[in-house]
């Protein structure tokens, strides 16, 4: 029955982690795959949505049936998600930003020496409280990655970043969150409700995670 259901919906969907250059070396990223994302992105084509995928850099090959746009920084990402944004019937956040870059990009390799390296971070723009203050139409849906209070910290980017709904995981259990097949999510919403899942496949979650935005829209 579910075969479909989302003809004519327009999502995009962004996964991977962001990464920020140092020099033409090296980087600071972090330990996301892109697995939740696309998980995400291949259901609802399945499902019949036309979708864009916006990714940080990944090993994984481009879902079937997908638009795929492959990108580096937090910067690029902010810039092709709200070129996307107006046209798109929801967004889910599936990426992990980084919060902070270099303040300067050296243009050579940065050499060693014997003092320590201290390092200058700027921040990023947050992408998705960028979309809840531009939000017209649009479901949005953000992920929490958490470590400890989960549940007070995911209903604090609920509420700020003005989301539809929001899929906390706690990234310290070894079996969820980032790099693995599965994770263990809770659903936050809007109206207070709370919904916790027991450990599924990504794939699974996926499926869950698009019932909800179909909820929203009534079917
Ligand atoms: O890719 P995998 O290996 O499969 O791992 C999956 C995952 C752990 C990355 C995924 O399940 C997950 O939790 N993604 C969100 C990671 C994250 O950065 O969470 P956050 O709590 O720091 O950010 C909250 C939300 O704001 C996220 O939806 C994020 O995309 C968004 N954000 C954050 C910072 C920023 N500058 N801009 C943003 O849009």
């Amino acid at each position: 029955h579910k075969r479909k259901e989302m003809a004519g919906r327009k999502l995009l969907v962004t996964a991977g982690g962001t990464i920020e250059p140092l020099d033409p070396v090296r980087f600071i990223g972090n330990r996301s795959t892109g697995r939740m994302g696309y998980a995400i992105a291949e259901e609802a084509a399945c499902r019949g949505a036309e979708v864009v995928l916006i990714s940080g850099p990944t090993s994984l090959p481009d879902p079937c049936g997908v638009r795929v746009v492959r990108l580096e920084t937090a910067r690029e990402m902010r810039d092709a998600v709200l070129q996307s944004f107006s046209s798109v019937d929801a967004v889910i956040k599936a990426a992990a930003v980084a919060d902070y870059r270099p303040v300067e990009v050296s243009p050579h390799k940065i050499k060693k020496s014997d003092d320590d390296l201290v390092l200058h971070l700027v921040r990023n723009p947050d992408i998705l409280y960028e979309l809840g203050q531009k939000k017209k139409h649009q479901i949005l849906v953000g992920f929490a990655a958490e470590t400890c209070r989960v549940e007070e910290y995911a209903r604090s980017k609920l509420e700020r970043k003005n989301l539809d709904f929001i899929v906390a995981n706690d990234v310290s259990e070894p079996d969820a969150g980032f790099a693995v097949e599965t994770n263990r999510i809770r659903i936050f919403d809007r109206n207070g409700h709370a919904t916790a899942y027991p450990l599924k496949s990504k794939r699974e979650l996926a499926g869950i995670i698009l019932d909800h935005v179909a909820s929203i829209w009534g079917n």
